[in-house]
């Protein structure tokens, strides 16, 4: 299978371009390295035992996108897993319109060009963010989507709309949704891992910053929450079980599934604290956190009903929270400043 994989530089990306080399997909990526490095290609490359085919290209540039069809118009694309796009939570609540057009119209550009070269298989990052305050729990996909707190958790559902919309007009396309919990961890090598720009705003990056010295203290947001311990709760996923669940999600395109929707998570709801405690554990070293107001936005509890996957994909995450903290902290260990700056 030949597979183009926008954003395939990026954290999620890198770790499924692995797991689709190591089964011997052929694999093409692009990316405009606006948060990634050539050097994470060249490791998904050591460890896929493969080579990838990339162009450093931005969904924006229409042409740009229509030469890389070009260029493999003799080995056409099976299918596109697209991951490309901004997802800075509280730069999208400053700079919306940077979300918008980079999210949006970059998947509008996407897809145009896919009908225009006959390619209708397309996998969709989306995110649980899509269920706003999720009225039940586990969420269910049949659980109604609701108003989200940000511009980037809105540029997911109009583009889950948006594609909804364009299958049902062009029944001939297949698209999958896949709606990610909270991906964390990293490749078991410690070569790959997640590398974000600045202060982290996510909670395991922090994490591991404060671990290795980067960062003094970890702000809990909120123990007052209805929780058990008082602190949020999330379904922490590790990346590969997530590369995984899109190499699963790939057989699905056999079936011609039309629109279809998915969570990837575990189905397994930790604490923030229970996640500084395993991680502490498994780093043999205290974590130094304080207790701080709640995050606008942040919701109490979240995590996933899997049986959809399990039952139709036929997938199912298999890493634990302790192998999650294990593995980001080799790879932070090993790689204290990331990526760097290779390029
Ligand atoms: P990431 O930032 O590491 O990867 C995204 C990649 O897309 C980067 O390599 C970046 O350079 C590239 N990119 C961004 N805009 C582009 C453009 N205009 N043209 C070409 N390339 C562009 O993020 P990630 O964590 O790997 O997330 C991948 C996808 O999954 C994103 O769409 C994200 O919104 C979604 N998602 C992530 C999470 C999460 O917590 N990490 C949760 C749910 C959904
Ligand atoms: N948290 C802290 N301190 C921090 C960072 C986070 O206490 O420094 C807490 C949050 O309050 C929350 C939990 O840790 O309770 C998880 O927060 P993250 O920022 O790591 O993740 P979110 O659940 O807020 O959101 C993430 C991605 C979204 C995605 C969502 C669901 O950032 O893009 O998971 O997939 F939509």
């Amino acid at each position: 299978m030949h597979v183009l994989v926008t954003g395939g530089a990026g954290y999620i990306g890198s770790h499924t371009c692995v797991e689709l080399l190591s089964r011997s997909d052929r694999v093409t990526i692009l990316d405009n390295l606006s948060n990634s490095s050539l050097e994470a290609i060249r490791r998904v490359e050591e460890l896929g035992g493969g080579r990838v085919n990339f162009h450093k290209v931005d969904i924006l540039d229409r042409t740009g996108l229509e030469d890389v069809f070009e260029q493999n118009i003799d080995t056409p694309f099976d299918a596109v897993i697209h991951f490309a796009g901004k997802k800075a939570v509280g730069e999208s609540v400053e700079k919306p319109l940077l979300y918008y057009h980079n999210n949006i119209t970059g998947t509008i550009n996407l897809v145009e060009v896919m009908e225009q070269y006959g390619v209708r298989n397309l996998i969709f990052s989306s995110s649980a963010t899509v269920y706003g305050e999720p009225a039940s729990l586990p969420i269910s996909e049949e659980c109604s989507t609701s108003a989200c707190t940000n511009p980037y958790g809105w540029t997911k559902l109009m583009i889950e709309q948006i594609l909804t919309d364009m299958q049902f007009a062009r029944p001939e396309w297949n698209v999958l949704l896949l709606r990610y919990f909270n991906p964390v961890g990293a490749h078991k090598s410690g070569r790959i891992g997640e590398d974000p720009n600045g202060i982290p705003n996510n909670l395991m990056p922090y994490i591991t910053q404060v671990a290795i010295g980067r960062l003094k203290q970890l702000s809990v947001f909120g123990d007052d929450y209805d929780t058990p311990d008082g602190s949020g709760v999330r379904d922490f996923i590790h990346v590969v079980d997530l590369a995984l669940g899109h190499v699963a999600a790939l057989k699905k395109f056999t079936d011609n599934p039309g629109c279809y929707v998915c969570n990837l998570g575990t189905g397994k709801g930790y604490s923030v604290l229970d996640m500084v405690k395993t991680f502490s554990e498994a780093c043999g070293r205290e974590i130094s956190y304080k207790i701080a107001p709640r995050r606008a936005g942040d919701i109490a509890s979240c995590y996933a009903d899997p049986g959809k996957a399990a039952r139709e994909l036929g997938w199912q995450a298999q890493y634990n929270l302790r192998d999650m903290c294990e593995d980001s902290w080799r790879w932070q260990q090993q790689n204290p400043e990331g990526y760097g700056k290779q390029d």
